[in-house]
Parts: structure tokens; sequence; C-alpha cells
């Protein structure tokens, strides 16, 4: 099929080269036009493992490309599938520019049937603006040519978002009932063909509801983690050890044990920004979601919990300790620091008089941008903050270890290298990736979340 994509960022690029490996001709539209620059030199704007590969493989033999030309990528997809960035206005609503320009263009451009594949998310009721906006469009050119526009949200795991694609445990579909929308159905059922050979994963329902899955979905993992978050602290005080909680509790196979992990709290573009948007929303219509509110300043708390263990721990003025971090990006897998706790942790230790060696292994240039952005009114603080190439070269002197992220390459501590480097041999572990036990057995004073250390 020829599939158009608006838009390559995140989700458009990682949506482009996934369809276009599944064998699809697929023509990606950036206004942008020093990315598509990038993108056509086999450079890439963005991190996720297996990408470059990916997009070079299927540019290579023809069935992806970049362009910024508007008139060439109407005419090219059967389906027009938008995926431009909404991102949050001053009052946390979703702008919607993007999305209404891609609409607009559609409808100034096509000129036989087009499906509107809605892509980012977008608050419920977008499809039915952006129907509106192609239908003004065609008016406007007095054409009379049908169209559908379809809700298929998205759900790709930053870091895994490849995987995620090609092995999806659903693909949810929102059409509109009449006969544009049900051939938009059968264009979109070709489209993902090849993930239901073995066994039907798609889900056809209405506009709305598909638009409001998306949300629903993201509210629920973060309202998972919260409570977690949330007990882990109660954990704290009543001398219990969350992680025996959560296998006990995940074992019911009513609960399971996705995303029942405790830690430093929930980062990303998406679950903040998501919940968020569903609580206004609902506040529109007039409801208070009262547990998502909850959720979201649980996890406001929960970013500070480990700063607050170091405070408890050495006392509120920092002034000639030095703190290695680990893990920067909002989690493994990505160089993304949007609303990462590491953040507001660093902030928070430069705040209080502390010097900072901090180790990513992909997201330090994001995360000096972000921080600098943070302390932009304080930067004399940065001046205490340096970043180093090796996980090891933070914790020589250090007063403490503190792991934010938890990356694959953390995992393994050697206790006898932290108590020659280190000037005194504390973690502090935010995501309970280490044995509490090991660590105090090997002289490493340990404290987790919710460990009751
Ligand atoms: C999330 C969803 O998982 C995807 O399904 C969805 O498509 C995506 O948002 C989106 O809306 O685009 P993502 O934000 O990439 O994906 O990352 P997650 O792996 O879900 O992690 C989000 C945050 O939760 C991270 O900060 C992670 O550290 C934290 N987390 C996750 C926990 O604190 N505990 C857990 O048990 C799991």
């Amino acid at each position: 099929m020829n599939v158009t994509i608006v838009g390559t960022g995140y989700v458009g690029l990682v949506t482009g080269a996934c369809l276009a490996d599944l064998g699809h001709h697929v023509f990606c539209l950036d206004a942008d036009e020093a990315k598509v620059a990038m993108l056509n030199d086999g450079r890439m704007p963005i991190y996720e493992p297996g990408l470059d590969e990916l997009v070079a493989r299927n540019r290579d033999e023809g069935r992806l490309s970049f362009s910024t030309d508007v008139k060439a990528s109407v005419a090219f997809g059967d389906l027009q599938i938008i995926a431009v960035g909404t991102p949050p206005r001053a009052d946390g609503s979703a702008d919607l520019r993007f999305v209404h320009a891609a609409a607009k263009a559609i409808g100034r451009h096509m000129d036989r049937f087009k499906v509107v594949v809605q892509k980012s998310t977008v608050p419920v009721g977008t499809a039915e603006q952006v129907s509106r906006i192609v239908r003004a469009e065609l008016h406007a050119r007095a054409k009379d040519l049908d169209f559908s526009v379809v809700s298929n949200p998205e759900f790709l795991k930053e870091g895994a978002a490849i995987d995620d694609f090609m092995n999806p445990d659903r693909i949810v579909l929102g059409v509109d009932d009449d006969l544009p929308g049900r051939r938009a159905l059968g264009l979109m059922r070709q489209l993902y063909g090849p993930f239901n050979c073995n066994q039907e994963r798609t889900r056809v329902m209405d506009v709305r509801s598909a638009e409001l899955t998306k949300y629903a979905a993201n509210a629920m993992l973060a309202t998972r983690i919260s409570f977690m978050n949330e007990l882990a602290n109660l954990a704290d005080r009543l001398g219990a050890d969350i992680e025996l909680v959560r296998q006990g509790i995940g074992s019911d196979p009513r609960i399971g044990y996705s995303f029942l992990q405790a830690g430093a709290g929930y980062g990303g573009s998406c679950f903040p920004k998501d919940v968020d948007a569903l609580c206004r929303t609902a506040l529109e219509r007039g409801q208070r979601l009262s547990v998502l509110e909850a959720v979201q300043s649980v996890n406001q708390r929960q970013k500070l919990v480990l700063l607050q263990k170091v405070l408890g721990h050495f006392g509120d003025d920092l002034a000639g300790r030095e703190f290695a971090v680990y893990g920067l990006a909002f989690k493994p897998g990505t160089d993304d620091m949007r609303e990462a706790p590491s953040r507001a942790i660093i902030a928070g230790l430069l705040r209080a008089g502390a010097r900072v060696a901090a180790h990513d292994p992909v997201a330090q240039e994001s995360a000096a941008r972000a921080l600098a952005q943070d302390l932009a009114d304080e930067p004399e603080l940065l001046q205490r903050l340096r970043y180093v190439e090796r996980p090891a070269e933070a914790l020589v002197g250090a007063d403490a270890l503190l792991l934010v992220t938890e990356w694959k390459q953390y995992r393994v501590l050697n206790p006898s290298q932290l108590k020659r480097a280190m000037r005194t041999p504390v973690v502090f572990d935010g995501r309970n990736l280490w044995d509490p036990d090991q660590l105090a057995a090997a002289g490493v004073t340990y404290l987790g979340v919710g460990r009751s250390n």
C-alpha cells in the first residue's frame, strides 16, 4: 500500500520505518528541512535502538522516503497518517496547531478518496475536528470527494518502540459506521494485515472510544506506578519490603507483574502529559477525576523521595559532599529527558550545596541541555555538576551513589570497587535494582525505595 506519514517525530519515524519494513511504500513528510536532509543522509534525529538500521535498509530498498513536499505527500498515500507533535500549551492543554495544519493540507490537495489516520495522541473529539477541517477545505475547492478519519492510537514504549510496533498486543481502530468509514476499515485491515495472521489483534470501535482508549491505557499504567510508590513509602515506615509485596500481589493473574515497580517516579512525555490531559478533558465536561489527580501529585512527590533520603542521611547541608548519579534519561533505552526524575534530584542536590558527577550511556547531552534550562536562574549551580564518560569515574571520592535510571550496565555493582573508590560507600537505589543483603554483607550502606532501610 502507499502510505504517507505526516511528521517524522518519534512516533512518525518509528511507524514509517516499521510499515516500510512490512512491505508498504511509505512517504514521510516533515516541514523541517534540516531534519529531512538529516534523514535522507542516514542520520537519526532521535535515539531509538535499531531505528537507524531499519530506516537505512528500507530507504536503500526504495520503500521509505523523506520530503518536505506537501502536495506530493498528499498525492502519494491512500492512507494519510498524522503523527505530528501535540506539545502541551502553558495551561497544560494539547496544542493541536500541527494536527489542524496537516488536516488542512490534506483537504487542500487531495484528489481521490483518502483515509486520514489520527495517530498523535489527541484529546477526545479531535478526529471530528480533523473531519470538519478537511471537509471545509474540500468545500472551498468545490470538490465533492469522500474521505474518512480513523483514530489509530499508538502504544509504543520508548526504547522498545520497534518491538512494540512489530509485536502489537492490540491494534485499536476507531472508525465511523458509514460508507466511507467501512471503506477506511477495509484499508486499515489491509495495512495491519501482517499482524493478524495467527490471531486477530484488531479492536474496532467508534472514534471517540478509540481516542479515550489511548488515555485510559496510559492513565491505568501511571495509576499502578503511583499506587506502588505510595505503598513503598508506607513499607518504609512499616518495616516491610515493597519488592516482596510486589511479587506477592503480581503473582495474582488478576493483578499481574507489569508496571508495579516502585522507584523514583515516572517521567517521559506520555504519562505526565496524558494523565493531565485526561483530567482536563473530564473537568471540561464537569467531572473531576480524583484518582488521576492523586496519581499525578503522588508522582510529583515521588520524584523527590530519593533526594529526601539523601538529606535524611547526610543532613540538609550538603556543602563539601559529592554524589555520583547513575542514569539521567527518564528511563533506560532513550535519551529523552522530558519529566525525568533525575532533573529534580540533581537540582535538589546542587541547591543543597553538593557537587554531582553524573553518568548516562546516551542522555548526557540532552541532560546537560535540560538542566541548563531548569537552572537558568541559578547558573552558578551548574559549576558543581560534571558529566563523566565512564560510571566508575563518578565514584571517585563520592559520599554516595544514587541510581535514578536502571540502564542494564548498572546492574552489576562491585562492592569492593565502591569501597575503594568512594569516600563513604553508601548507595541510594532509586529503582530497587540491587540486592540490599549482598551490599550490606559487603559493608555498603544500602537505601532503596520501600525496602525499610
Ligand atoms: C508509555 C506507555 O508504556 C506506552 O504504551 C505508550 O504508547 C507511551 O507511553 C505513549 O503514550 O507514547 P513510555 O513513556 O515510552 O511509554 O515509557 P514506559 O516504559 O511506559 O515508562 C514510563 C515511566 O514509568 C518511566 O519513567 C518508567 O521509569 C516508569 N515506570 C515504569 C515505573 O516507575 N515503574 C514501572 O513499573 C514501570
